[in-house]
């Protein structure tokens, strides 16, 4: 992919931060991937810090959903960030616990806020009504309290929970706020069987986050940071940096969610000698697929959640493998191929479908801004420019470069995550069964596709060219309906972690997608092999086109109101988010 000097510089100067995507020289790029950003912590990365499993209680501990309880959002006592979500139950507490709740049960929550600001728990992926969901319309104010009351009516699977207030859920999450809710049915136990795995043990949840190093308990975005998204330097798996487990000789189930506020991890393990480790997937957001699937190297969106199998059986004593994500590129303001300076072209596979993308005036306005104000050079993202009046207002004036940061890591660039220290021999496991659930094809509706276009413009995201406005007419989907729904990203753009409440979609195709993601497709319509599954996060990428069955399936009387968003949470903030109303 070629592309001008002008088109290039035209391009740079209207995004902040893009420096960072198209590194230092600003000129063009090679085809294909361009190198890692930096190897930080890539290779010699010194791990000195034990994984901190789930236990009974204490941090990530499980606790059983079986009996009400009360949530408690504050500061931290003892977790490594500096709130947490603690629960006190029979002389024993919790912090940031895992959820735990058999399909079908009714649960009794309480959220008590000791923050001081709004608050409100959302329960990512569950599929319950407009009151309960923690969509932002209400919240806990504080020093007060919440009650939800809802039936947990998803099948098995690993689903989350975090802030949901609108405007202000990045900082919280960043600062410690989430926690994992799984959902066990028969289906589960079934498998949990048949892989001789105990979760905590042999059946690992792992999440995944991003901070920067140098002051990890401040959440303090810049200008360019609430445009692209908040990147750290220091990736913690279960809270921590640089973290080890040991393991034995046989497969292991790992439940990675991806808490990060902006970063996609592109997932793979690295053995001793350099190699790729094959792995399965076995499920994702919503559940078990169907059937595993041999993967390689997995792309984990903001907010997605993967099951992943990996065997360690052929493995000798004392080697270790190194989960990873590896170096992409992020494709962050790309330039359309058949840009040239004066028209910024808008959806790449439009055909002549004619779009009013209010970006392209505003791109160039600000390329004549950020010219005058001194031409591109790269400010720490650190101490960016604040600004007051309507410069600030519209963001564009501020020009950023995260590389040049200390403390930050450009998203795409080679990071080490986590490693297994192979130090104990046992029997080998048994391999997934052929079949791991029932889950059958994704049910469709009309063909006529409902359009939800990602775009950039006046220096917001948007969807559908609207940013999110309590007021505004929400999108109506008749209760019971079946429906398409096609989630289109402009090509001048960056990846979007698009998120339904309350329902799950299923990926029917994706379709001009960049070569590295078609490059990983498991069939003819271009799905990924976490498209199998049930997703109630989907990544779209740059130029790509995802098409989504929805089934609107409520059984909940009266209008219902979820939200549409972009679960890169600086975007979410930003407004990159529409009411989704059910009626
Ligand atoms: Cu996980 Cu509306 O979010
Ligand atoms: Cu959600
Ligand atoms: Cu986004």
């Amino acid at each position: 992919m070629r592309r001008g000097v002008l088109a290039a510089l035209a391009t740079l100067a209207a995004w902040p931060a893009l420096r960072n995507a198209a590194g230092a020289t600003g000129g063009a790029r090679p085809d294909g991937p361009r190198p890692a950003a930096a190897d930080l912590c890539a290779n010699g990365t010194t791990f000195d810090t034990p994984l901190p499993l789930p236990g009974r209680d204490g941090y990530m501990g499980f606790f059983p959903m079986t009996q009400p309880f009360v949530l408690r959002a504050g500061p931290a006592n003892g977790t490594p960030a500096p709130l947490a979500y603690a629960i006190a139950h029979a002389g024993r507490e919790w912090r940031n616990p895992i959820l735990v709740a058999e399909s079908g049960t009714a649960i009794r929550a309480t959220l008590a806020n000791a923050l001081d600001k709004p608050t409100i728990v959302h329960w990512h992926g569950l599929t319950i009504d407009g009151a309960n969901d923690g969509n932002g319309d209400r919240t806990a104010s504080p020093g007060a309290r919440f009650d939800y009351a809802f039936a947990i009516a998803n099948r098995a699977g690993t689903y989350w929970y975090h802030p949901h207030p609108h405007g202000i859920t990045a900082g919280q999450v960043h600062r410690g706020l989430f926690g994992m809710l799984l959902v066990v049915d028969d289906e589960e136990r079934a498998l949990a069987k048949a892989l001789a795995t105990t979760l905590g043990t042999t059946d690992v949840p792992l999440t995944i986050s991003d901070h920067r190093r140098a002051a990890p308990a401040t959440y303090a975005p810049s200008d360019a940071d609430r445009q692209m998204g908040y990147l750290g330097d220091e990736m913690r798996v279960n809270g921590v940096a640089r973290a080890w487990l040991v393991v034995a000789t046989r497969g292991y189930r790992l439940r990675v969610l991806n808490a990060a506020n902006a970063r996609t991890f592109r997932l793979a393990f690295r053995g001793d000698d350099g190699n790729l480790l094959p792995f399965m997937l076995l499920g994702t957001d919503g559940g078990l697929l169907a059937h595993p699937v041999a993967c390689r190297e997995l792309f984990l969106g903001t907010a997605e959640r993967a099951d992943l199998w990996i065997d360690f059986s052929a493995r000798a004593m004392g080697d270790s493998v190194v989960m990873e994500s590896l170096a992409f590129d992020p494709m962050h303001g790309e330039p359309h191929p058949a840009a040239h300076a004066g028209t910024l072209a808008g959806m790449h596979g439009q055909g002549g479908d004619t779009i009013a993308h209010g970006g392209e005036a505003d791109i160039h306005a600000h390329a004549g801004k950020t010219g005058a104000q001194g031409g591109g050079t790269p400010t720490r993202a650190g101490d960016a420019p604040r600004q007051g009046g309507p410069a600030a207002a519209h963001g564009g004036a501020t020009i950023a470069s995260a590389d040049a940061a200390e403390s930050t890591i450009g998203d795409g660039a080679r990071l080490s995550l986590l490693q297994f220290r192979v130090r104990e021999r046992v029997a080998a496991s048994p391999a997934p069964p052929a079949t791991l659930s029932s889950l059958g094809a994704p049910r469709i509706g009309s063909d006529d596709a409902v359009p939800f276009r990602l775009s950039f413009a006046k220096s917001r995201w948007r969807i559908n060219d609207r940013v999110f406005d309590m007021r505004a007419e929400p999108v109506v989907v008749p209760r019971n309906t079946v429906q398409t729904w096609l989630l289109r990203n402009y090509y001048t753009s960056m990846p979007h972690a698009m998120h339904l409440h309350g329902f799950s979609m299923r990926v029917l195709a994706r379709e001009t997608s960049p070569d590295f993601v078609a490059a990983l497709a498991v069939d003819d319509k271009g799905r990924l092999a976490s498209d199998l599954g049930v997703k109630d996060t989907v990544l779209v990428w740059p130029g790509e086109s995802v098409r989504v069955s929805i089934d609107f399936a409520c059984a909940f009387p009266g209008p219902q109101d979820y939200l549409l968003h972009c679960h890169n949470l600086e975007h979410e903030d930003g407004g990159m988010m529409l009411r989704v109303r059910v009626v």
